[in-house]
């Protein structure tokens, strides 16, 4: 039998290349949609993909075209395509919301556009968020709660969820959308509060850095680890039946429970080096949200394993050693 086809989108971000690493090891022939720019700088701008080089093909084409979207479809023509590209870091939304949004829903449209007439019989996966209840009105979250989105970013998803429950509906398509809550790793992008954290304690404790400049430390997330997550996506299109799945951890800690946990890991006590700056603060975010993946322990058989403790410390290992510093021994 030959190897099945995989199209990824997004797959030099954290979750892309955790997702190609395991399609590799179940034996896809993996394809990974990135931008041209990409292709010419490929040290700096697929960073995360350099041990996979030689065993993926990088397919170059822009979400914001749909000829370069078709042809790449035709080109690849797909077993399973899974769509995780997208304008994700929530505070940058309100730079260029219109972008934000015209990037999101067109390059989902396109895709999906471009599956249904090339290949329709290709299964679909849709990377949707956690930011899409918003100000949920009810608490954990699951597949029947209500989207009350606070953010562009959250809207641009829930336009997309509802593009692939259209196609899944009027065309028979296989698609289904992944409600992810927030999901972490050593590959994380600096921006987001978790590595900007464990990257700070490795700059303190290698002297490159006095502090830590952080937003609202009372900020509470469902946090898991990206690598169990794209797991739960390979699964999600094994289904006979494609559907919907909220993927959590259903536990909340706030942003302090981060930073303390991730300082204790390097032996230093984060009250002398966390400095509050209103900067990072965010206005009319989303409540605290927290996952029910009940219906994904069922059907999927999937269930978070790493614990809290263990995936910072983890990150902060990784951290350290790219910074060329150690842990001190008594936090080992
Ligand atoms: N980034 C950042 N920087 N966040 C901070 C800071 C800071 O200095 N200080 C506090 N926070 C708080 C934010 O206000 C937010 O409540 C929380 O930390 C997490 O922020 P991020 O790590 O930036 O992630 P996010 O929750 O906004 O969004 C992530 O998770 C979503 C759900 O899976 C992203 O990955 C989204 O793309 C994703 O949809």
């Amino acid at each position: 039998m030959s190897r099945k086809r995989v199209l990824i989108t997004g797959v030099n971000g954290q979750d892309g290349s955790y997702l190609a690493e395991e399609l590799l090891a179940r034996d896809y022939e993996v394809f990974g949609l990135v931008r041209r720019v990409g292709l010419e700088a490929p040290e700096h701008r697929l960073e995360r993909l350099l041990p996979l080089l030689d065993r993926i093909h990088l397919q170059p084409a822009s979400l914001e075209s749909y000829a370069g979207i078709f042809n790449a479809v035709a080109k690849i023509r797909p077993d399973e395509c899974y769509h995780l590209a997208a304008a994700s870091f929530v505070s940058y939304e309100f730079d260029d919301e219109f972008s934000t949004l015209t990037t999101n829903i067109n390059g989902t449209h396109y895709l999906l556009a471009s599956l249904k007439d090339l290949v329709p019989q290709c299964r679909f996966y849709f990377a949707g968020t956690s930011e899409m209840f918003g100000s949920a009105e009810e608490m954990p979250q699951n597949e029947q709660t209500r989207f009350r989105p606070r953010s562009i970013y959250g809207i641009s998803k829930v336009a997309g969820f509802e593009l692939v429950r259209n196609y899944r509906e009027r065309y028979g398509m296989h698609a289904s959308s992944g409600i992810l809550f927030n999901h972490e790793s050593p590959r994380r992008g600096h921006e987001f509060v978790t590595r900007k954290i464990t990257s700070g304690v490795a700059r303190i404790l290698a002297g490159t850095a006095t502090e830590l400049r952080l937003g609202n430390l009372d900020a509470e997330r469902d946090w898991g680890f990206a690598k169990e997550y794209v797991d739960a996506m390979w699964r999600m299109l094994q289904q006979p039946i494609p559907d919907d799945y909220v993927i959590a951890t259903g536990k909340l800690n706030s942003v302090r429970d981060f930073v303390r946990i991730a300082f204790q890991c390097a032996g230093l006590d984060w009250e002398k080096y966390v400095v509050t700056d209103p900067n990072f603060f965010r206005s009319g975010e989303s409540v605290a949200l927290c996952g029910d993946a009940t219906k994904a322990r069922q059907v999927l058989g999937w269930e978070p394993k790493k614990q809290f403790e263990e995936m910072i410390r983890e990150m902060v290992e990784t951290d350290c050693l790219a910074a060329g510093v150690a842990l001190p021994a008594a936090t080992l």
